[in-house]
């Protein structure tokens, strides 16, 4: 694959910009719930103009709706596939976030016309998910526990990230500002000063604490230095400020 990487802003991806880029691409690969990482939502006009291209080119988009079910702000968007009238969108889900990861579980959704091909290639390729896991979320979603599973989570992850928002902001005000972006799980702390964020991550994994830098998800250099950190095991404002002043510790 020849990968061309989209710059991303408030609205999500710049579609305008990927169209000039790479006009005749095969596929396009998007996270309209929330981007990842930067956690903003794909709007409306972006996802016509993107499908627009997509059914004009014959391309393909691999829409990966990985913790779309994580919205805090107002309703769960709908995806970007249901307003598919080509057949142009093949819709991945998991179940990594929303159960957990161990599961190793996930799915696509493929154009009618597609199944018989994915089918084919799955079972060349893939390496098949067990029968008896897949039976047990079958089981789990069809008698609504999945779905109080995740309206429970989302009120605990909605709050758990309002108490480390503010625990953080009150420890590390003068280092960092932090992105309130409506979902996902994870906060993203945009450094003040002109640091490199990917020392301070390593500093941080020194002393125990797990964040990524922004620099390693990105090839542009106008980003500037921010740090990802999960927000979903948090459980009080007073830990977060714990952990803001083992981060301000680290900084120093
Ligand atoms: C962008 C994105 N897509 C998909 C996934 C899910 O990956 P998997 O189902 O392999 O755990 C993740 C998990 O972190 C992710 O960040």
């Amino acid at each position: 694959m020849s990968v061309v990487s989209v710059p991303v802003d408030q609205e999500g991806m710049v579609t305008d910009l990927g169209v000039k880029a790479a006009p005749r691409a095969r596929a396009a690969v998007v996270t309209p719930a929330h981007q990842s990482p930067l956690g903003v939502s794909l709007a409306l006009p972006r996802r016509m103009a993107l499908l627009d291209w997509a059914a004009k080119n014959k391309a393909w988009i691999l829409e990966d709706d990985y913790d779309g079910e994580y919205r805090y702000v107002g309703r769960p968007l709908p995806a970007l596939k249901s307003l598919d009238r080509e057949g142009r969108v093949l819709y991945s889900g998991t179940f990594s976030k929303v159960l957990f990861p161990a599961l190793r579980l996930a799915y696509l959704v493929v154009p009618e016309t597609e199944v018989e091909r994915f089918e084919e290639v799955n079972q060349a390729w893939g390496p098949g998910s067990p029968q008896l896991t897949q039976t047990i979320v079958t089981t789990f979603i069809k008698e609504g526990y999945f779905a109080r599973h995740i309206q429970r989570m989302r009120k605990l992850y909605g709050e758990r990230r309002e108490l480390a928002t503010a625990g953080l902001t009150s420890v590390l005000n003068k280092h960092v500002s932090i992105d309130l972006q409506p979902g996902g799980m994870h906060l993203i702390l945009r450094l003040k000063a002109q640091r490199s964020d990917r020392r301070l991550v390593a500093r941080m994994l020194e002393d125990g604490l797990y964040g990524e830098a922004l620099s390693d998800w990105t090839d542009r250099s106008d980003e500037g230095p921010a740090i990802l950190v999960n927000f979903t095991n948090i459980g009080s404002q007073r830990a977060a400020e714990a952990l803001g002043r083992r981060i301000l510790k680290v900084m120093a």
